[in-house]
C-alpha cells in the first residue's frame, strides 16, 4: 500500500509501504521528516505523533496510546494516533499529516 504523508508546511512524501509494517517504521526506513520515534515504537516517547486523514481508518487506539497522546508536542486532536501503533493491512493505502514539531 501506498503512505503518503503531509508536513505542516503541505509538502508531501509518498512511499510504498508493506502490510504488517507501522506507519511510523515506513517513515523511518524510507528517510520520512516529521516522525522522530524515539523509542522505536514501545509506545514511551509520543514522537510518532500523526494526524490521520478523513479518507484513512485504522481500529480503535488502547488506553495506553491515549494516554501517551496527551504528552504530545503538539496539543492532540480527535484524529490524532501514535504512527508505531497504526498497522498497515492488505493494500489499504493510507495518509496521514504530521505536526509542526515532535520535541
Ligand atoms: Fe515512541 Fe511511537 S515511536 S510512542
Amino acid at each position: 500500500p501506498s503512505v503518503t504523508y503531509t508536513a505542516f508546511d503541505g509538502s508531501e512524501t509518498a512511499v510504498e509501504g508493506f502490510a504488517g509494517d507501522s506507519v511510523m517504521e515506513t517513515a523511518v526506513r524510507n528517510g520520512v521528516a516529521g516522525i522522530v520515534a524515539e523509542c522505536g515504537g514501545s509506545l514511551s516517547c509520543a514522537t510518532c505523533h500523526v494526524f490521520v486523514c478523513a479518507d484513512t481508518v485504522f481500529p480503535a487506539m488502547e488506553d495506553l496510546e491515549d494516554d501517551m497522546l496527551d504528552g504530545t508536542a503538539v496539543d492532540r486532536e480527535d484524529n490524532s494516533r501514535l504512527s508505531c501503533q497504526l498497522k498497515l493491512v492488505g493494500d489499504a493505502d493510507v495518509r496521514v499529516l504530521t505536526p509542526e514539531t515532535q520535541v
